[in-house]
């Protein structure tokens, strides 16, 4: 092998850069070209693609979001769209790849393998922690603590006012986020769309309790069955009419920021192996961290299940929440 190339895609995610950057620089140690694909797949359709040196991944590590920028192609997902990204690589002679981005990514690679057999090695890049295959996503550790840091000061306020605050984190399929943060910030409520009938416990909860404690914070992934916070304060509010009830969405602050000291070490260790895993010969694997070892999950798997909550985390946070 004497040519990589290296794109994110999909959502960023805070540590991508410290991710691209390790990538950048153990190809090199290994006197592999470096090719960085902008914009992902659809920058492979529109070849954008140019050459990276140590210096391009210079003073990068601290940053959020991705230099090589990001999308999620439709066009990507077609024949003709295929066919193209296919030649591109060619025209630069890719030799392997290493793709950073989440599921969607990962399924995209698996779908590109009728058009093109250059073997590709995923990381794991979303702050969704949604994969199979390792203990954290790149970006998750950092989204968390920027939720923490948020709900701390929401709580300062809503315990002013005894308010309940209905807090909307990101999480369209995984309750990842809500729930790491949930417990983190001392939530009153957690609402994740993996369990069914959460919102009726937040309910039993506020019956015992709203006359001891009045101010509440209620954490609801924005995929909840229930619906997103503004639903959930709604049904609150109907239930308990006499509550002060306020809604915060988070929104995307959650997907930037400088990457967290984990985070940037967990990203570097994956670039790294990333690298290593297709020099191995390794093919259509994600690289991941579990128990603090690598491991390769191969994309199928790492795409394919749900993945259940930990149900001792949730007894736990449903227990100290009261
Ligand atoms: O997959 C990461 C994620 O941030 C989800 O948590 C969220 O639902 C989605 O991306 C939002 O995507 P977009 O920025 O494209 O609206």
């Amino acid at each position: 092998m004497k040519s990589i190339a290296v794109f994110t895609s999909g959502g960023d995610s805070p540590g991508m850069n410290a991710c691209i950057r390790a990538v950048v620089r153990t190809a090199l140690h290994h006197k592999l070209d470096v090719m960085g694909i902008r914009y992902g797949y659809q920058g492979m359709i529109n070849d954008d693609i140019y050459r990276m040196d140590a210096q391009s991944v210079a003073n990068i590590i601290h940053r959020g979001g991705t230099i090589l920028k990001t999308a999620r192609s439709k066009q990507f997902m077609t024949e003709e769209g295929m066919t193209k990204a296919a030649a591109n690589l060619v025209k630069h002679g890719i030799e392997g790849i290493v793709a950073i981005g989440g599921d969607g990514t990962f399924r995209g690679a698996l779908a590109f393998q009728r058009y093109c057999n250059v073997p590709v090695i995923g990381c794991p890049g979303t702050i969704d922690n949604d994969l199979v295959g390792t203990d954290y996503t790149i970006g998750f550790d950092t989204a968390i603590n920027t939720v923490v840091d948020a709900v701390d000061k929401i709580r300062d306020t809503a315990e002013s006012h005894s308010r309940i605050f209905v807090v909307e984190v990101m999480g369209r399929d995984a309750g990842g986020i809500a729930l790491y943060s949930g417990i983190g910030v001392g939530a009153e409520g957690i609402l994740i769309p993996e369990t069914k009938n959460d919102l009726e416990n937040v309910m039993n909860h506020l019956a015992k309790s709203r006359k001891s404690k009045k101010s509440k914070i209620i954490i609801v992934a924005e995929g909840d069955e229930a619906g997103g916070a503004f639903k959930v304060s709604e049904e609150i509010s109907k239930r308990f009419p006499e509550v002060d009830i306020r809604v915060s969405i988070l929104g995307h602050i959650q997907r930037g920021g400088s990457p967290t000291c984990m985070e940037r070490v967990n990203a570097g260790r994956m670039g790294y192996a990333a690298v290593q895993g297709l020099l191995e010969n390794r093919s259509h694997e994600m690289v991941g961290i579990i128990n603090k070892d690598i491991v390769f999950t191969p994309f199928s798997q790492a795409v394919k299940q749900m993945i259940e909550p930990d149900p001792q985390l949730l007894k736990m946070a449903g227990i100290i929440a009261s």
